[in-house]
């Protein structure tokens, strides 16, 4: 992220820049000292550490979100055919790790409000073929759990939580990720718990988290990483086709850091928050909606809705003018269906999904991080106020 900074203004701010203190460089630098760089005890205590942190008994670092959304989807032994229903309000990855394991995506709208699934048109979607619901913690705000358990129980259908934005969500008590049959974590770059690349699966089954850890590394027997160690070597049989989804001691060095850092991170992410939702009231745009009762928001995107008609320019122009300015945003997301192999595939049309089509076309992700200033979130305030008023 640094070195992108050549390229740019002195003073822009760039959009989800990690925070990364001397702990996770002195760490990092033992990992490369010692010469151990792959998997090995480093990504054990960060397993066992994350463990502790969800109340959870398997965790399974891994090198992305994706690749542990798309190796609890096998943990599930899906056919061709079978159904996954999941948002259209995600990123492309979640509907990607179904496509890769040969199941279908099928889409259910969001609520407006949250923005997040819809649990009522979870529903409407279930079908014979539906084995399983994926909801995502959009921005950190809880789904409906208890709704989506129930739907789950009643149909017989596994719950895979997507959580890349949610490692701190809690939900009535109960952390976001253990609900259901997996919990999926992102750890890239912009997230609130950084290693570069990597993710992490979290469940209760013991069976599936030692297939899970198998076929993240070729599917090879348990502790294959072990072989090189001075145990002796071991030898390692390969017990199904499997990936390479391993996550390095480089990674969790930097993410044992990270994670003891990350509720004091939390509550400067919320002091960001309140400060945005005090100052922008007047303004025309839709902030966030208030949190519902008994939640704990993780606080991982602050999203506002540009709508033209209301606020007298489009989402696009106020991206541009907030470039020129030299604060940088996002958009998460343009709705699943805006995309043409989407479209192509699945003949998907995003008309089909309006609540997610229009917070896709007017959402702005404004910068959420406690790497930011007291000066850096006041530049952000005045620069989103002068552009709007
Ligand atoms: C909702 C959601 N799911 C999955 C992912 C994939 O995460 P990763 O980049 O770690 O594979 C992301 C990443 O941005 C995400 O936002």
């Amino acid at each position: 992220m640094e070195g992108q900074k050549n390229n740019l203004r002195d003073d822009f701010l760039i959009f989800g820049s990690p925070q990364i203190n001397d702990d996770e460089i002195n760490e990092v630098f033992d990992s490369l000292k010692s010469g151990w760089l792959g998997t090995g005890p480093k990504v054990k205590k960060f397993e066992d550490d994350f463990k502790r942190y969800k109340n959870i008994k398997h965790t399974v670092a891994v090198n992305s979100c994706t690749a542990a959304l798309h190796l609890s989807l096998k943990a599930l032994d899906l056919n061709e055919g079978d159904e996954v229903i999941t948002t259209p309000m995600t990123f492309c990855s979640t509907v990607n790790a179904i496509i890769h394991t040969g199941a279908t995506p099928v889409l259910a709208d969001i609520d407006p409000i949250t923005m997040n699934i819809d649990p009522k048109k979870i529903e409407e979607k279930i079908t014979k073929k539906t084995k399983c619901i994926l909801p995502v913690h959009f921005a950190g705000r809880s789904c409906e759990m208890n709704e989506i358990v129930q739907i789950s129980k009643k149909n017989e259908l596994y719950i895979i939580e997507d959580c890349a934005h949610a490692i701190e969500t809690e939900y009535h008590g109960k952390k976001a990720g253990t609900f259901g049959d997996f919990g999926c974590f992102s750890f890239y770059v912009t997230k609130n718990l950084v290693t570069g690349e990597g993710g992490m699966v979290i469940t209760n089954h013991k069976e599936s988290a030692n297939r899970i850890k198998r076929l993240a590394l070729h599917g090879m027997s348990k502790d294959a990483w072990k072989r090189f160690s001075d145990e002796g070597y071991q030898h390692y049989y390969v017990e199904e086709a499997g990936y390479k989804y391993n996550m390095m001691d480089i990674q969790a060095a930097i993410g044992i850091h990270q994670l003891k850092r990350i509720e004091k991170n939390w509550s400067r992410r919320q002091e960001i928050w309140n400060y945005y939702n005090d100052n922008f009231s007047e303004l025309p745009i839709t902030l966030p909606s208030p949190l519902e009762k008994n939640t704990k928001h993780a606080y991982h995107l602050y999203t506002i809705l540009i709508d033209e008609n209301k606020s007298g320019l489009s989402r696009d122009e106020f991206l541009t003018i907030m470039n020129s300015e030299g604060i940088g945003t996002g958009v998460h997301y343009l709705s699943i269906p805006e995309h043409p192999y989407y479209q192509k595939q699945f003949g998907w049309k995003a008309e089909d999904y309006p609540h997610a089509m229009k917070v896709g076309r007017e959402t702005v992700s404004l910068p959420l991080s406690p790497k930011l200033s007291s000066i850096d979130v006041e530049r952000v305030v005045e620069t989103v106020k002068k552009i709007l008023n």
